[in-house]
């Protein structure tokens, strides 16, 4: 496993031209909820607008942080819907770096993060059943299968069977 060095920190400003670079492909809007294609400077402007503010909020809705490798965001791990004792857990990565097990560190950080920072009891997150990659990830980061949730997301309109899966403390 060729695993880079890389850093995991806040979204900041300077952050947009690498996030939208990096992030707008059809191969990660493809496995995705909410992430659109094309993605433009002004999703990126607007997204990293939101976190800079949700940062400085003293009670945290969701929590993203950057892929950071030498000063670009080639990447992204976040925690979404904190509420009392859960969150669900979302990534992504430039496809360049895929395979190196980049994410499946990524994930684990901030799933440490989520119970020793946050003192959160379970993560979860929702994967189509044909994204191999991030089951796996999940799986390498020590997450269990939960099962087949029927029609759970909405992809072009059309609701689809997502997976569930979860790490619980
Ligand atoms: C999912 C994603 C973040 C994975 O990133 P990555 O850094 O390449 O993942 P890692 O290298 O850490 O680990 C992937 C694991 O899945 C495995 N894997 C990858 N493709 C696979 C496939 N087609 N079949 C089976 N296993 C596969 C890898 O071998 C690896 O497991 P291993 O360490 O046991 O070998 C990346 O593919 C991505 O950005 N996809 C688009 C966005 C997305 O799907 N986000 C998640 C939405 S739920």
């Amino acid at each position: 496993m060729n695993e880079i060095n890389f850093t995991l920190r806040p979204f900041r400003k300077g952050d947009e031209p690498s996030l939208a670079a990096n992030i707008s492909s059809k191969k990660i809007e493809r496995y995705t909820q909410n992430i659109p294609y094309p993605y433009k400077i002004e999703h990126a402007r607007q997204w990293v607008k939101r976190n800079i503010e949700n940062d400085r909020k003293k009670e945290k809705a969701e929590r993203n942080f950057v892929i950071d490798l030498d000063g670009q965001v080639i990447g992204s791990v976040g925690l979404s819907g904190i509420r009392g004792h859960r969150a669900e857990i979302g990534y992504w990565l430039a496809a360049e770096h895929w395979g190196c097990g980049i994410t499946t560190a990524a994930v684990k950080m901030v799933t440490a993060y989520a119970f020793k920072e946050l003192g959160l009891r379970r993560v979860y997150a929702y994967v189509a059943p044909a994204n191999k990659a991030s089951s796996g990830v999940l799986k390498n980061g020590g997450y269990k299968y939960e099962g087949l949730i029927r029609k759970h997301g909405m992809k072009h309109g059309k609701p689809v069977d997502l997976l569930l899966f979860a790490k619980t403390r």
